[in-house]
């Protein structure tokens, strides 16, 4: 059995990942993303985003793209300081993850604006005006867009807070001619094609949008972590620490770094952990050799290395003995790939005793009938040991990680189903971080409600306030400007019945710190 899950010595990972880390950190894909009161930047621009308190409540629009779900927000944020939100699932069918990636874009602005009727943003014959284009730089005046913030959970070359380059696509998705496109362009042109009035002012990774949907309440954190159906990492950086900076090293000294985790050990690097089960999920994905790191721990590999552990064992007789005749239809989930679901080794580990309801009732659901007092041992010993090599892989890398921080609190915000749902990942992760942590820094991992979504949109407000305090400094707009804003003052039923109100002087003194 010992061999069904590799349990890595910890200190022998450590070392590893240390080694890997730097790798990571000097060669993957740097995404550089606004904070508030830290620096945004991509490599030719650098936003330092301060901020004042707020007087009325500002609304933003977000758009969450990460996995087979897809999700509009509208969020408010009040004075308090306190966020709201409201928020529709949407699903994004197989035929648009592996089609063409226009098709893709088309399909998140139909949702949004699904959305935005239903919640009376965009009511029937009232339109928000069209932004106005600038004559001397060819901007649009921003007052009259409803600004998104658009969480794109995918690599890419971050050019600046609203333009990145997709590197590869990850979890599933193929779509076609998106790789080395600016994704802001490409959903911004299918939001002008259906004349919604929206302009997406930033783009993040979801661990960012973690990050800042958690440093928001706890001063401490300086890393985001997501462990879903994908994972990754983000941490603030010292910028003198970042080689590859070629910004400007005034105030506020440091970035975020989207450390793009997932990707780790395609270089080979991890090939003397891996299992034959692992090696076997890589191949049968759809991005065979990429995303190593991430097929050993998250949400969409997990049970899949499950499934194929069982059969391993059927085939040597190992398990569900003299029961071939039952299991013997192979159109069932047992013998389809992903038929075994990550939500399923949380339920199989949630039995506690002998009577093993829960996982009785899922080798059911799988086809296996009567399943014995061994079998459904068996099957929770399996889980068991693959969340757990799952857990203590992510543990030791974010140990690297904290480490490198080396502050004596550091605080972790966390997001995704694994870590939400599964028993035992966030207490298997903790037991590893403890034995690997330098002893001078208390760590915390705090569950980061709906960062994904949230921090996007906290980015999104901050953005869009630096843009228009930009804009007021711009020369005249259209000689038709003046006409149209004085138009709009005369007849107020031609703006929106419930307009948005943006205060381009504030935003929540929470915002205004200082990196410490
Ligand atoms: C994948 C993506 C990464 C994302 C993670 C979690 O690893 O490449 O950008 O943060 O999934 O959603």
């Amino acid at each position: 059995m010992s061999s069904l899950a590799t349990i890595i010595k910890d200190d022998a990972l450590a070392s590893t990942l240390r080694v890997g880390f730097y790798g990571v950190a000097a060669c993957s894909v740097v995404g550089i993303a606004a904070y508030i009161g830290y620096k945004a930047a991509g490599p030719n621009e650098t936003y330092a985003l301060k901020s004042r308190h707020p007087e009325s409540n500002d609304q933003v629009l977000a758009l969450d793209l990460g996995g087979t779900n897809f999700r509009v927000l509208l969020v408010t944020l009040s004075p308090q300081p306190r966020i709201d939100l409201k928020s529709k699932i949407f699903v994004i069918p197989q035929s648009i993850m592996l089609g063409p990636g226009v098709n893709l874009f088309r399909h998140l602005a139909d949702c949004l604006l699904d959305f935005m009727k239903k919640e009376e943003l965009d009511k029937s014959g009232v339109h928000y005006p069209l932004g106005k284009v600038c004559k001397s730089n060819n901007m649009r005046h921003p007052s009259n867009h409803f600004p998104l913030g658009f969480t794109f959970s995918f690599p890419c070359k971050q050019e600046g807070l609203a333009s990145a380059r997709l590197t590869a696509w990850t979890k599933g998705f193929t779509c076609s001619d998106v790789v080395d496109s600016d994704v802001v362009k490409m959903l911004q042109d299918a939001i002008d094609e259906k004349q919604i009035n929206v302009k997406c002012v930033a783009l993040v990774n979801d661990t960012v949008g973690t990050l800042m949907a958690c440093a928001y309440k706890d001063q401490n954190t300086a890393i985001g972590l997501i462990l879903g159906t994908g994972t990754n990492a983000c941490y603030m950086e010292k910028i003198d620490r970042v080689g590859t900076w070629d910004g400007d090293y005034n105030e506020p000294k440091q970035v975020i770094i989207n450390m793009e985790w997932g990707a780790f050990g395609n270089n080979s690097r991890l090939n003397h952990i891996r299992t034959k089960y692992d090696e076997e999920v890589d191949l049968s994905s759809v991005n065979p050799g990429k995303q190593i790191f991430e097929k050993m721990i998250s949400g969409m590999y997990m049970g899949e290395i499950v499934r194929l552990i069982i059969l391993d064992l059927m085939q040597q007789d190992l398990i569900f003995i003299g029961q071939r005749d039952g299991y013997g239809d192979y159109r069932t989930p047992l013998f389809t790939r992903g038929g075994f679901y990550t939500k399923f080794v949380s339920t199989v580990e949630t039995d506690e005793g002998i009577a093993f309801a829960n996982t009785r009732r899922v080798l059911e659901d799988m086809g296996i009938r009567n399943p014995t007092f061994d079998d459904c041992a068996i099957i929770q010993h399996i889980c068991k040991n693959v969340s757990k090599r799952a857990a203590r892989l992510a543990g030791a890398c974010l140990t690297v990680v904290i480490n490198r921080i080396n502050k004596p609190n550091v605080t972790v915000g966390v997001d995704g189903s694994l870590y939400r749902y599964h028993p035992r990942f966030k207490r298997n992760m903790e037991k590893c971080i403890k034995t690997l942590v330098n002893k001078n820094i208390k760590f915390k991992l705090t569950l980061s409600d709906d960062g994904s979504g949230k921090g996007a949109a906290l980015i999104a407000i901050v953005a869009d306030r630096f843009q228009k305090s930009q804009m007021k400094n711009l020369p005249s707009f259209d000689e038709n400007d003046d006409e149209e804003e004085e138009e709009a003052r005369s007849h107020p039923q031609s703006r929106p019945s419930n307009p948005i109100t943006f205060n381009t002087q504030s935003v929540p003194s929470t915002f205004n710190r200082t990196p410490s």
